[in-house]
C-alpha cells in the first residue's frame, strides 16, 4: 500500500511538472480539493471526452447530446431529492479531528478482510501452482470461511442501519468492529451526523430580492427537466437516451486523493429512457456496454471490476459501480443505476407538467423508466494518467519516465524535430509540422540533444517522434520513433498521415 501512495505522490508530481494538473490558484497557496488542467491536461481532457461523446452520442443513432446550465430552479433538487436526501453520514475522531464518512469507515474495515482472503489466495496459488483450485478452497479453506463470515455480517448490518438512516446503529458498528481514526489510532468517536452536500448560492443582486440557487451536484437533472424537449423535438422513440458532459459541485467531507474526490468536477452521464419494466434488461445492456468502453483502451483488463450498492440512493431500483485499480487501489469510477420513474415523476408532481411518453406500439401513455450511466471525467483522467505512468529501467543505472497513453487519447500525436539547428532542418521540419498539424495536435521542439528531446516526449505521451536530418533534405525520408519500442524507422515523409493516422485513430477503439 505504501508503494501504491508513494506512487500516487510520483504521479501528481509528473501531472505538476509537464503541465497536467496543477493545484488551483497556487500562488496563493491552493484551495483544498480543487484542482486546474494545464496545457496539457486540457488536450488528455478533451480526447477522453471525445472518446465518450462519440462512443455514446455519434455511434448510437438513438441518443443525442445536450448541454444544460449549472444554475436550475431551485424547485429542481427538491424534487430530485436533493434537498431532503443528499448527505453522506459524517463521524469527527475527537483527538485527531479528522473527519471521515461512515460507511467508508466501515467499508475499509471491510476491505480489510477481503485482503486477507486474497493473500490466502494467492498463498495457495503460490504453493499448489496450477493444481489450486480457487473455487473449491475459497468453499472450504476455514480461514476464509472465517472471513467471509464476517464480512457478511458488516454488509448486512451496513444495509440495516445505512439503509434505514439509522445513525446509531452505524455508530453502534464502528463501535462493535473496534474501528480506529487512521491518524490517532483512538476510538475517541464523535455521533455520526447527517451532511448536505450542495453547495448554494443566491440568484440576483437586490438585497431582498434574492432567491436560493444551488449549484448542480449531478449533471442529470438538466437531462431530466429536458426530456419533454428533446424527445418532443428530436422526434425521439423510446428507448433512447440523451447525454451531457458538463460540471458538477459537491462539498464533499472528505476531498483528498489528487483529482479523485474534488469539490468541483466534471461528469459525463447518459439517462437512457425505457419502458416500465424493461429497465433490468436495459441495465444489463449498459454495464456491458460500459466496461467494453473501457477495457478497449487497454488500460489491462485486470483493472476493473464491478461493485454492486449495498446502500441504494434515494432515487434507484439496482446500481453498480465500475472500479478502478487506482494507485490508492479499487475505487470507484462510474456508475450505472437504474433510477426507476422517480426523478420525471417527482418533476411531474413538483412542475405540475405532464412528463410522459405516448407509446404507439403499446397504445398508451407512460412515464419511462430511466437506466443510466455516469462516469467522473476528472476520474477517468486519474485512471488514465496513473496506468500510463512508469519508470522504465533502461539498463546501465539509466531509466526514462514513460506515459504510454492511449495513443487516441495523447494530447500529442507527434513531436516534429530538426537534427540540428542549422543547415535548413528546421525549415523543413517546420514545412512538414505545417501539413500534419491539420489533422493531428503536434508540437515542434529543436532545443537540447535529440535523446534529451525523445525523454521529453516519453514523459507526456507523444507516440511518435519525427526527427528531419540531412537525408531528408536529400530523399524526402525522415525517421519516425515509437515511443513504446524506443524503436526508429526511416519512412518517406508522404507515409507520416497513414502512419501517425493509424496508431492514434479513435476508429478502432469505436468498432
Ligand atoms: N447522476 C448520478 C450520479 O451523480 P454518483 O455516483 O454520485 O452518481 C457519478 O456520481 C460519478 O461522478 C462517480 O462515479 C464519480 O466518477 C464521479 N464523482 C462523484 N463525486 C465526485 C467527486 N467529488 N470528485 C470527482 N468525481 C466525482
Amino acid at each position: 500500500m505504501e508503494q501504491k501512495e508513494d506512487n500516487l505522490k510520483d504521479i501528481i508530481s509528473h501531472a505538476k511538472e509537464y503541465g497536467f494538473v496543477f493545484p488551483s490558484s497556487e500562488i496563493y497557496d491552493g484551495l483544498s480539493a480543487t484542482y486546474d488542467y494545464g496545457q496539457l491536461g486540457a488536450e488528455l481532457k478533451n480526447n477522453i471526452k471525445s472518446y465518450w461523446w462519440k462512443s455514446m452520442v455519434q455511434m448510437h443513432e438513438n441518443i443525442v447530446g445536450i448541454d444544460a446550465a449549472i444554475f436550475m430552479h431551485p424547485k429542481t433538487w427538491k424534487a430530485s431529492g436533493h434537498v431532503d436526501a443528499f448527505n453522506d453520514p459524517l463521524i469527527d475522531n475527537k483527538d485527531s479531528k479528522k473527519r471521515y464518512r461512515a460507511d467508508v469507515l466501515i467499508e475499509e474495515h471491510m476491505e480489510k478482510y477481503r485482503n486477507k482472503i486474497n493473500k490466502d489466495v494467492a498463498k495457495g496459488k503460490k504453493r499448489f501452482g496450477d493444481d489450486f483450485d480457487v473455487e473449491q478452497f475459497l468453499a472450504t479453506n476455514p480461514n476464509v470461511l472465517r472471513n467471509q463470515a464476517k464480512i457478511d455480517d458488516i454488509e448486512k448490518r451496513m444495509r440495516e442501519t445505512l439503509g434505514e438512516n439509522d445513525l446509531e446503529g452505524v455508530y453502534n458498528l464502528i463501535m462493535d468492529l473496534g474501528i480506529v481514526c487512521p491518524i490517532s489510532g483512538s476510538k475517541n468517536w464523535t455521533e455520526v451526523r447527517q451532511f448536505n452536500l450542495m453547495f448554494s448560492t443566491e440568484l440576483g443582486s437586490v438585497a431582498g430580492d434574492a432567491s436560493t440557487i444551488y449549484l448542480r451536484p449531478e449533471t442529470a437533472q438538466g437531462i431530466f427537466v429536458n426530456y419533454l424537449n428533446v424527445q418532443k423535438t428530436g422526434r425521439m422513440k423510446i428507448p433512447f437516451g440523451i447525454a451531457q458532459i458538463g460540471k458538477a459541485f459537491r462539498n464533499e467531507i472528505i476531498a483528498r486523493q489528487f483529482i479523485f474526490r474534488m469539490r468541483e468536477f466534471e461528469q459525463m452521464e447518459m439517462q437512457f429512457f425505457v419502458r416500465p419494466g424493461e429497465e433490468m434488461k436495459w441495465y444489463e445492456y449498459w454495464k456491458e456496454h460500459r466496461i467494453n468502453w473501457h477495457k478497449k483502451l487497454g488500460l489491462g483488463d485486470e483493472n476493473y471490476r464491478f461493485h454492486d450498492h449495498i446502500k441504494l440512493a434515494h432515487y434507484a431500483n439496482a446500481a453498480a459501480d465500475i472500479e478502478f485499480n487506482f494507485p490508492m487501489g479499487f475505487k470507484e469510477l462510474e456508475g450505472i443505476h437504474s433510477r426507476t420513474d422517480f426523478d420525471l415523476k417527482s418533476h411531474e408532481e413538483h412542475s405540475g407538467k405532464k412528463l410522459q411518453y405516448f407509446d404507439p406500439e403499446l397504445n398508451e401513455n407512460y412515464v419511462p423508466y430511466v437506466v443510466e450511466t455516469s462516469i467522473g471525467l476528472d476520474r477517468m483522467f486519474l485512471a488514465v494518467l496513473s496506468s500510463s505512468y512508469q519508470m522504465e529501467d533502461l539498463g546501465d543505472g539509466k531509466q526514462r519516465a514513460v506515459l504510454s497513453l492511449p495513443p487516441a487519447l495523447a494530447p500529442y500525436k507527434a513531436a516534429v524535430m530538426p537534427l540540428t539547428k542549422k543547415d535548413g532542418l528546421p525549415e523543413k521540419a517546420r514545412e512538414i509540422m505545417n501539413t500534419l498539424k491539420f489533422d493531428f495536435n503536434c508540437v515542434y521542439d529543436e532545443k537540447d540533444s535529440a535523446g534529451k528531446r525523445y525523454r521529453r516526449q516519453d514523459a507526456i505521451g507523444t507516440p511518435y517522434c519525427v526527427m528531419v536530418d540531412h537525408q531528408t533534405l536529400e530523399d524526402n525520408t525522415v525517421t519516425i520513433r515509437d515511443r513504446d519500442t524506443m524503436e526508429q524507422e526511416r519512412v518517406a515523409v508522404d507515409q507520416l498521415p497513414q502512419i501517425i493516422g493509424d496508431k492514434v485513430s479513435m476508429t478502432h477503439l469505436l468498432k
